[in-house]
């Protein structure tokens, strides 16, 4: 049996009225890629923000490595900083340039020496082909390098899984692949991984599971190649069929 990263059991979360999560519970494996797909509004963020406590639930419990999520006795930031998020909106600190994000939270939240922080941002940076935008700011960068620069601030933290919630929803089209490739390469190191996308081939290459997701239930959890030839649900079925003649 494989070593359980994160366990979700029986998660319920409601929005006034809306109920949003409806008793979703599945485990996922340490150094696994669960790929969580579906229609807009089905609860794929709300469920990925709530796994490192960035969201609330109403009822079930999380557990990331053992660890209870929203348990009021969790040091949350300290839990925090083994879990990884990158979001489409990549929210870099605007007045520090590449290397100064990559470092804040090594340097201010796991008191690592500055330049200890500044080596390993700059092999992280050079692995993730942004060296020689180490010195550059924000707003000097693509947004396909903009995404990688907060990918690199999430390793840099060396997390014991990262969280991705759309990372290339908010990229011009040509600037996808360089963010994919980023996330593909960390796939490769063993990293567990959750990963919300409507990139279907992407997350047929390289997750474990597809966690299918429509108005807060988990219809099925499949592996990728019988989930795109073979889905169990009808609901499944038709969503594949609007996206993939899209
Ligand atoms: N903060 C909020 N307040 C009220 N409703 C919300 C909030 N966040 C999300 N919702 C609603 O919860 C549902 C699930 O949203 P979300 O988790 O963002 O879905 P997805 O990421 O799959 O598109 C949607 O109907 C959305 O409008
Ligand atoms: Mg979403």
């Amino acid at each position: 049996m494989a070593e359980v990263a994160i366990s979700i059991r029986n998660v319920s979360k409601s929005f006034g009225s809306l109920r949003v999560l409806k008793e979703i519970s599945f485990d996922i494996p340490k150094s696994q890629v669960f790929a969580f797909i579906g229609p807009s509004g089905a609860g794929k963020s709300t469920l990925v923000r709530a796994l490192n406590g960035l969201e609330g639930i109403d009822a079930g419990e999380i557990l990331v490595e053992g660890v209870s999520v929203h348990d009021r006795r969790t040091d949350i930031n300290r839990l925090r900083t083994n879990i990884g998020f990158v979001s489409q909106s990549f929210n870099l600190y605007p007045h520090l340039d590449v290397l100064g994000n990559v470092t804040l939270a090594p340097v201010h939240v796991k008191r690592q020496g500055q330049e200890e922080a500044r080596e390993r941002a700059l092999a992280i940076l050079g692995s993730l082909g942004l060296a020689d935008k180490a010195r550059s700011f924000p707003q000097q960068l693509s947004g396909g390098q903009q995404q990688r620069v907060a990918i690199a601030r999430a390793m840099a933290m060396d997390p014991h899984m990262i969280l991705f919630d759309e990372p290339t929803s908010a990229l011009d089209p040509e600037l996808i692949k360089e963010v994919l490739d980023a996330i593909r390469q960390l796939a490769s190191t063993g990293m567990t991984m959750v990963v919300v996308t409507h990139e279907m081939s992407f997350a047929r290459e390289i997750c474990e599971r597809i966690v299918f997701m429509n108005q807060g239930s988990v219809l099925e959890i499949t592996p990728p190649q019988e989930f795109f030839s073979n889905p169990k649900t009808e609901r499944a079925r038709e969503f594949l069929g609007k996206i993939l003649h899209h």
